[in-house]
């Protein structure tokens, strides 16, 4: 390195923010989106902060075409991302090597509030890019990669690591990871292995044995397990954490955030039909992210998973859709079709009853399953232990309860027809 390099990256460390200041800068944000591929762009994020994220974190970015490649760039990355509207903000990438994941968080330092670095990614394509938690057994690498943005970046680095099966080696390798510069720590309880079918339950009482024995100022965030506002709660204060992050939850139900407004159900469980128009909206007003408009079928497919399996022909027309299909037919396709029936759903006599958002009884895991009406965003439960979401959800309940979820999963033909009509 010469001098003048020396001396330039001495001032940038001189004048960052340690973690604890940039998370008072923020605004002690303690709801966050979660880094997602395909996910957590623009729009979606948008959306989620209008129901209660106070922190957002970008996809996972390939670090090497970021700094490379300008259609890469163009892709995924508008003039609107990390603009007022969508902060604060922290770009995550994934890189094995240094100078490119500096050349590329350079391109974004002035736009984001920190850059992350994706320790935790398990899929196939990390194992054959070499990134994610396929550097989990490289300590040296990892050190290099948070410590090279540390030295030279303007903002400050942070990480989002996976554990081990042993308490012990995940702390020496938390510890590391403060070590070498990260600012902020967001430790998802799962080992690599769990992930697909595998995926099961995070493991919170690890989580909670790193959050006790690392630094007490240690920004640290924790990550699974969360499917109710109840659970951010419950988690923040069993783990002792900054914040909670949720990724699956807020993609199933942007209302998982919404922690002070749980006696409000359409805050807290949005009607899917008011959700959907709402995104759509937002995603036409952030047109220049092409990013935003990819992902948006797939997230209507999210939204909408317990209302398709009622209407499977919105289900059909929408498995036709693709992001090259207009603004007017994703509007009179999938849009004002899913907001007819539910308008149907809602003129019933009984509405009222059937409306009801059920809670069960408390279970071992510490909470409770919700029993949500199908036209309501809700979460989607991975089996555990070969029992499959669905059926957890109606042990706790009574009969009673289970009589009037049939009833209102009652296929709706007069919504059907009326549809029919009107379309
Ligand atoms: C669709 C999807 C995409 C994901 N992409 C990323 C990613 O880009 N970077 C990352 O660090 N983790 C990624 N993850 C993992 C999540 O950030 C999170 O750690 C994990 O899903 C556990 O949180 P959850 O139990 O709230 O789902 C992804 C998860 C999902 C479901």
């Amino acid at each position: 390195m010469t001098e003048s390099a020396l001396s330039s990256a001495s001032n940038a460390l001189m004048q960052k923010l340690t973690g604890r200041q940039l998370f008072d800068r923020i605004g002690r944000p303690t709801r966050i989106v979660a880094p997602m591929v395909d996910q957590s762009e623009l729009a979606w994020r948008i959306l989620s902060r209008r129901y209660g994220a106070t922190l957002a974190y970008t996809p996972m970015l390939h670090a090497k075409l970021f700094a490379t490649s300008k259609k890469y760039r163009e892709d995924n990355w508008s003039s609107i991302d990390g603009s007022s509207v969508d902060r604060p903000l922290i770009v995550q990438f994934c890189a094995n090597d240094p100078e490119y994941l500096l050349a590329a968080a350079r391109l974004v330092e002035d736009k984001c509030d920190a850059v992350d670095l994706n320790l935790g990614c398990p899929q196939g394509i990390a194992k054959k890019g070499h990134y994610g938690s396929f550097l989990m057994e490289e300590w040296d690498l990892i050190h290099n990669l948070i410590n090279n943005l540390h030295k030279n970046l303007k903002v400050p680095v942070t990480a989002k690591i996976r554990i081990f099966d042993d308490r012990e080696k995940s702390l020496n390798y938390a510890k590391m990871v403060l070590d070498a510069g990260a600012q902020f720590l967001t430790v998802h309880g799962r080992v690599r292995e769990q992930k697909g079918q595998k995926t099961g339950l995070a493991n919170w009482e690890t989580i909670k044995y790193l959050r006790d024995n690392l630094p007490k100022e240690t920004v640290f965030f924790a990550n699974g397990n969360i499917l109710y506002p109840e659970d951010i709660t419950r988690c923040m204060e069993h783990i002792g954490a900054d914040a909670v992050m949720s990724a699956e939850g807020n993609l199933y139900n942007p209302g998982v955030f919404n922690v002070g407004q749980t006696k409000d159900k359409d805050k807290v469980f949005p009607r899917v039909d008011k959700i959907i128009r709402e995104y759509f909206q937002i995603v036409k007003e952030c047109q220049e992210s092409k990013a935003s408009k990819t992902a948006m079928k797939s997230h209507f497919f999210k939204i909408l998973r317990p209302f398709l399996p009622h209407h499977t022909d919105i289900r059909s027309t929408l498995a036709t859709m693709n992001a090259k299909a207009t603004w007017e037919e994703w509007e009179e396709q999938i849009v004002k079709p899913v907001e007819i029936v539910v308008q149907v759903i809602f003129e019933q006599p009984d509405i009222e009853i059937k409306d009801e958002i059920i809670i069960g009884e408390k279970q071992s895991w510490g909470g409770s399953y919700r029993t949500v009406p199908y036209w309501r965003c809700q979460p989607y439960f991975r089996p555990v232990n070969g029992i499959t979401g669905d059926k957890r959800v109606m042990q706790g309940l009574t009969d009673a309860d289970i009589n009037k979820k049939r009833k209102a999963d009652m296929p709706l033909e007069s919504a059907d027809k009326k549809k029919d009509i009107k379309a």
